[in-house]
């Protein structure tokens, strides 16, 4: 049975009112490094190690267990406080708790508030297979910016990288990006862009699938390097933009450079072998390898490659 989107996700920007809504939760999720930086304001907390390595199963049953444990109810609210990780993480064990109950999403780092907070997807990791198991489960979002301000200079740098992947679909960031918009009219924008996609898209069937570009690419890159997310999204787009070059427009191929090599600072060239290996078994993909990348502004294609042509267009960067 085809599952359609059936709820307007609230998304509120610098409301003030994070605080007080995680006070409603039965069950506040956040992590290490959050936790001491905000535990005057915060309710008690469920604590995890903070970074990717706590989006696993193994941790999804722990919340799960301690939501049973504090006899959380179907008709209540659990809520999450922190990045992509503590989000992904607390709003899969939401959707599966008693087939899914409410809950609240406060993004703390630039990527959650302009990318992963959107749209309702939450996923844990699979060993080696990034938001291998998942569901679609919208939150409500409270983001406020004044957040960043805690934000270690590092983890800016990765949600810039969302960031700029979301200005290759859409003409009015791009151009908001030029002119030197602050940071909270880009995310604004971001927030707006991710969800008309997701509207038209919940399942990711379609339209849904360009929020992808850079991805194939990048995935890859961060399960090698272990760097982080967002970082890994500008490795993916500068590299998937190299393979395709023929396909895109000069004028946008330059700019993006440009803006790309402000956030990508002495990588190594990956080894071509392991990133294709890896492209490969990329959910998204099966016996061949879908790249999603950007051709120009608001334009972007999806071709899809034998692992050779692959490796041999990483190989002829
Ligand atoms: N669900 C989606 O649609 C979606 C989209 C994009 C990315 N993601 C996922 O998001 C994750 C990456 O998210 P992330 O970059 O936020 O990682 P993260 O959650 O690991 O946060 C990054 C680091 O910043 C710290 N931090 C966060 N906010 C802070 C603040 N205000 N002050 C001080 N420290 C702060 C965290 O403690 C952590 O150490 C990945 O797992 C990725 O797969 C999900």
């Amino acid at each position: 049975m085809k599952k359609e989107k059936t709820d307007v996700q609230k998304i509120v920007i610098d409301s003030g009112e994070a605080f007080n809504k995680l006070k409603e939760c039965k069950l506040v999720l956040t992590d290490d490094n959050l936790y001491p930086l905000y535990k005057d304001k915060l309710p008690e907390c469920f604590v995890i190690p903070a970074g990717e390595k706590s989006k696993t199963l193994d941790s999804a049953k722990e919340i799960l267990n301690e939501m049973a444990y504090r006899g959380i109810k179907r008709s209540d609210c659990v809520g999450a406080f922190g990045g992509g990780v503590v989000g992904d993480l607390l709003g899969f064990a939401a959707s599966i708790y008693m087939r899914g109950i409410r809950w609240i999403n406060v993004p703390t780092s630039l990527l959650a508030m302009a990318d992963s907070s959107i749209g309702g997807k939450t996923a844990v990791n699979l060993g080696d297979i990034k938001n291998a198991i998942g569901t679609f489960h919208l939150s409500e979002t409270y983001i406020e910016t004044s957040f960043l301000d805690t934000l270690p200079e590092a983890e800016y740098e990765s949600g810039m990288g969302e960031i700029i992947k979301t200005s290759c679909l859409d003409p009015t960031l791009f151009d908001m990006m030029q002119a030197g918009a602050d940071i909270k009219q880009l995310i604004s924008r971001c927030v707006t862009i991710k969800n008309n996609i997701c509207d038209n898209d919940f399942m990711d069937k379609g339209v849904r699938r360009c929020l992808n570009i850079g991805h194939t690419v990048g995935h890859a890159i961060e399960l090698v390097t272990g760097l982080k997310h967002g970082v890994c999204v500008t490795i993916g787009l500068k590299l998937e933009t190299l393979m395709m070059r023929e396909r895109i427009s000069e004028p946008f191929f330059y700019e993006l450079q440009v803006r790309l090599s402000r956030f990508i600072k002495d990588v190594d060239f990956p080894d071509v072998e392991k990133i294709t290996e890896i492209a490969m078994h990329d959910k998204k993909n099966d016996s061949c390898i879908d790249v999603i990348f950007p051709v120009d502004v608001g334009k972007y294609e999806e071709v899809t490659l034998s692992k050779e042509e692959f490796a041999q267009r990483l190989k002829n960067i």
